[in-house]
Formats: structure tokens, sequence, C-alpha cells
């Protein structure tokens, strides 16, 4: 028989052989966890669930195609992934924004290209709306993964959001640092307005200066002018009473000389 000539050395051998190759194989069917905690999903949706994107390599299509609601108090988005089986998965992620005047470009704390961790881990991102525009804004989280046995196929998870963007409001309101972080821009339309208050008064006043000056001027100027006329009109008669009393001395003076 061919089964007697392997001997038990060998035939451990090939044992451990197709062991190792079906771990390898299990490992290479890499899965992953993908979902938004229960205290995120109440703050968002009100209601105290998780919610899972993928389950153990399963995509949920459903929560997938759920286009989230982002409330105007809520700008920070929490996800929790891991890498099953032990395996590190590599990922590319990249973040769309339907309109880039009302919100800023998204900020998150994991690298557009880099790997799964194998151990429970989460990652962030913030939506900040700039305060220009009360508007809806479409956004969707792209994360391309290879979740199949062959790692040429990879699964493209879109996550999406809707955020509300308020005019005048700069980020989240009252949520952790947003009253540090963002500053009301009804607060500075309001400096700006008493700035302008400011320099209405203050034109107000250089105005009635201007006038109360004008009229001291003028009043000064026409007290000025009755003396004047009198001065003029005084020394106009001294100086004729000279030249009157110089031409009758004068008159005089040849008179009595001649
Ligand atoms: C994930 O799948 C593995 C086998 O495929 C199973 O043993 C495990 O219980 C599953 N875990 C969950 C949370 O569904
Ligand atoms: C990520 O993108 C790079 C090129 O941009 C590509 O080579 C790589 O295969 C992608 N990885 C995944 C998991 O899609
Ligand atoms: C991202 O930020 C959150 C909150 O600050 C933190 O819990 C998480 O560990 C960070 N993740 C990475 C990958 O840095
Ligand atoms: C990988 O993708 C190709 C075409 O895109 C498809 O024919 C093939 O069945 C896929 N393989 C797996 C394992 O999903």
């Amino acid at each position: 028989h061919p089964e007697c000539r392997c001997n038990p050395c060998l035939c451990k051998m090939r044992l451990c052989f197709v062991l190792v190759v079906m771990a390898v194989v299990d490992q290479c069917s890499s899965s992953l966890n993908l979902y938004v905690d229960s205290d995120d999903v109440k703050k968002l949706l009100g209601v105290s669930s998780q919610l899972w994107y993928v389950q153990n390599g399963t995509v949920n299509k459903y929560a997938l195609g759920y286009v989230v609601v982002v409330p105007p108090h809520v700008d920070l988005l929490t996800f929790h992934w891991q890498a099953l089986g032990g395996m590190t998965m590599p990922y590319n992620m990249s973040v769309q924004v339907g309109n880039r005047e009302a919100l800023a470009p998204p900020v998150y704390n994991i690298s557009d290209q880099s790997i799964v961790p194998t151990y429970p881990s989460s990652w962030t991102i913030r939506l900040i709306c700039t305060g220009k525009l009360t508007t809806q804004v479409d956004v969707t989280i792209t994360l391309k993964v290879p979740m199949s046995t062959s790692l040429v196929n990879t699964t493209t998870l879109n996550i999406r959001r809707k955020k509300i963007c308020l005019r005048g409001k700069v980020g989240g309101i009252a949520e952790r640092e947003g009253e540090v972080g963002g500053i009301s821009v009804e607060i500075l339309e309001a400096r700006h307005s008493t700035t302008v208050v400011y320099i209405t008064i203050s034109c107000l006043g250089v105005f009635l200066l201007v006038v109360a000056f004008l009229a001291i001027f003028n009043h000064i100027k026409n007290n000025k002018a009755r003396p004047n006329t009198g001065r003029r009109r005084g020394t106009g008669a001294s100086e004729q009473r000279t030249v009157g009393r110089s031409t009758a001395s004068g008159g005089n003076v040849p008179n009595n000389q001649v």
C-alpha cells in the first residue's frame, strides 16, 4: 500500500502542511467589524443601539444605504473598527463634501491609507460648518477594504451623512470645546455693529464740535467786527482831526511864516 510507505514522521508533516494551508486560507479571508457606538447613535438618532456597517465581515447594505442626519450641535462622529482573524487589513479612505462653502474640509484622525488595527480601535471625523450658509451638506466617507479571499477585489463602503449647517453658527454649539473653538458670527456682527455705533457717535461728536466751534468763531468774529469798525471810525476821525490840525497848523505855519 502507498499508505504504508508513508512513515509516521512524513504523515505528521503532511498533516502539519495541510493545517498550515488551512490556517493561511482562513487568515486570508480577512474580515472586519465597523460600527457606530450606541452613545453616538443616541446623539444622532435618539435611539440607543449600535449601528453596524460591517459585522464579522458581512456588509450591512441597509445601514450603508441609510443617510444619517447630523444635527447642528453635533460635529464629532466616532467610528469603531477592528480587523478580525488576527490579520491586519489595508484600507483606503476618502471623504467627499457636497458643499465646501457651507462645510470646512473634514478633519479625521486616521491616515488616508493605512491598515485597520487587529485590536478594537476608534477614529473620529469632525464636520465643522463655516457658518456662511443654512443648508444640508452631503458627506460621504468612502472606505476601500479587501474583504474577500482574493486580495485583488476590494469592497467599497460608502458611509453617508447629511450635516445640517446654520448661517451664523460656526462649528457645533455648546458641544465640548465648541464654545471656545467656534466664535459665533452673531457676536462678531454684534461687535461690528457696536463699532459702527461708536464711529457714528464719534462722528456726530466731531460734527457737533465743528458746529460749536464755527458758532463760537462766528460769534467772536461778529463781536470783534463791531469794535474794529468803531476803532477804524475813531482812528479815521482822529487822523482826520490830526490831518485837519496838521493842515490847520500847516496852514497856520505857512500862514504864520508867510
Ligand atoms: C463571526 O464569524 C465567526 C465565524 O465565521 C463566528 O465564529 C463568530 O461567532 C462570529 N461573530 C459574530 C459576532 O457574529
Ligand atoms: C489604495 O490606493 C492605492 C493607490 O492610490 C492602491 O494602490 C491600493 O491598492 C488601494 N488599496 C485599497 C485597499 O483599495
Ligand atoms: C481619534 O480620536 C479619538 C478621540 O479623541 C480617540 O479616541 C482615538 O483613539 C483616535 N484614533 C486614532 C487612530 O488616533
Ligand atoms: C472579483 O471581481 C471580479 C470582477 O470585478 C469578479 O469577476 C470576481 O468574481 C470577484 N471575486 C470575488 C472573490 O469576489
